[in-house]
């Protein structure tokens, strides 16, 4: 990373960790300000001035340690992405982290995060005094001047990436995502992280998630098909327009509406398109996963008939691929340009299927690959997520009509029970 204090740096390094871990690359970020407070765990601004030789020995010292760590942890072959999470913000340090790297003949990509938007620096700031180890305890106020004292000293000093650079592999980033420069991209992952880059936003904005309403073969408990909506899927679909309003959908602001191609995802959301007047799209890549063979049947009849497979897909269900099927990683594979879309949207409905909501709730919280099939997102429960600076805010909003559970616990051969349709 290249760039001023309170420029997203650490936001922009920890959400292409998170994207790269959702798509099985495993990543890390070697943060320097954490190596340096080992030793100096509150150092006041002066600390970063350019005149402070102990300083710049102490900061050397950090960036050193970080670097070498991080070049350690390649030597494991699984590790593919690691960020040195700093300032790195004059040519000479970027010259010695490129001639490091270069000798342990790993490759590089400098993504240097530039503002000039105060709003979003005066917000990053707070930000800062509220949350960074280097000013707990500390008066907020004057935490906040300190740090902005911190950026001064840096400001003196600082060389954006330019020309003299060109032999580098670089992407400059512009009040994140309003302008994306690039320079000498050379490999594949470079080149899905920087596509990543052009996409993101910081604009407020919420996401809400909802599977469709219970369906006539969720009741005859039957996985995939393309069935309607049974009488209380259809009650769930009526009230999701009062749902939304509940949790704060925006009315003065634009809200599209994805959905699957199959008829379930679509009745549901039926009614909030035509009252809440919200434009819908369709997306094949949020149709169900595809159970291929077994589409049609109850998983006590797939543990009858394919016992093996039914073995095989609770040991590794987040790579077992139904034969003539999909795996969960085929459906992440599937869901990446949604990902994409969905960071460059701002206030998104998805209404799509369980297996699809795992995958997309999974990016947002993190959760690793061998848990993320086995979340549970009930039927008729609206979930609303709102992006933070680390995380996601997740709400959610019961509609308190009954459903069948679709949840089946590792082990077992029937879904847990739900409340059973009326007779
Ligand atoms: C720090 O010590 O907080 C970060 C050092 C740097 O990136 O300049």
């Amino acid at each position: 990373m290249v760039g001023l204090p309170a420029r997203g740096k650490s936001l922009i390094a920890g959400k292409i960790v998170r994207y790269l871990k959702w798509l099985s690359v495993t990543a890390r970020i070697f943060n320097v300000g954490s190596y340096r407070r080992n030793d100096n765990p509150h150092p006041d601004a002066n600390f970063f001035d350019v005149n402070n030789t102990a300083g710049e020995q102490a900061r050397r010292a950090a960036a050193e340690a970080a670097v070498a760590d991080m070049i350690k942890w390649f030597s494991n072959k699984k590790n593919k992405v690691g960020i040195l999470d700093a300032t790195n913000s004059t040519k000479a340090r970027r010259k010695w982290i490129y001639e490091k790297i270069t000798e342990a003949k790993l490759l590089h990509i400098f993504i240097e995060s530039k503002c000039d938007d105060e709003s979003i620096i005066m917000h990053n700031i707070l930000d800062v005094k509220t949350t960074s180890p280097d000013y707990v305890g500390q008066d907020p106020e004057k935490a906040a001047q300190d740090f902005r004292d911190r950026i001064k000293n840096y400001e003196k000093v600082y060389e954006s990436l330019d020309e003299s650079e060109k032999d580098y592999s670089y992407v400059k980033v512009t009040n994140v995502g309003h302008q994306v420069v690039i320079n000498r991209i050379q490999d594949y992952l470079s080149s899905r992280i920087v596509y990543y880059l052009t996409n993101l936003h910081i604009k407020p904005r919420s996401i809400w998630l909802s599977r469709h309403g219970e369906s006539e073969y969720n009741v005859l408990k039957l996985i995939g098909g393309d069935s309607n909506l049974s009488p209380r899927g259809e009650e769930y679909a009526k009230i999701l327009p009062e749902l939304l309003i509940k949790s704060g959908i925006p009315k003065d602001q634009k809200v599209v509406v994805w959905t699957s191609t199959l008829l379930r995802t679509n009745q549901t959301a039926r009614h909030v398109v035509e009252q809440l007047g919200f434009r819908k799209l369709e997306w094949k890549a949020l149709d169900e996963i595809d159970g291929g063979i077994c589409d049609g049947y109850t998983y006590r009849q797939i543990a009858e008939k394919w016992p093996e497979d039914f073995a095989a897909r609770d040991s590794d269900k987040y790579h077992y691929r139904y034969p003539g099927g999909e795996s969960y990683a085929d459906v992440v594979a599937r869901l990446e340009p949604i990902i994409m879309e969905l960071e460059r949207e701002e206030n998104v409905i998805i209404v799509t299927h369980q297996a699809i909501l795992r995958c997309i709730y999974a990016y947002f919280n993190e959760t690793p690959s061998d848990e993320s099939p086995w979340q549970k997102i009930p039927l008729h429960t609206l979930i609303k997520l709102t992006p933070r600076a680390y995380g996601s805010k997740k709400e959610e909003f019961p509609a308190n009509i009954p459903a069948v559970s679709t949840y089946r616990a590792k082990g077992e051969v029937e879904e847990e029970a739900g409340d059973k349709p009326a007779e």
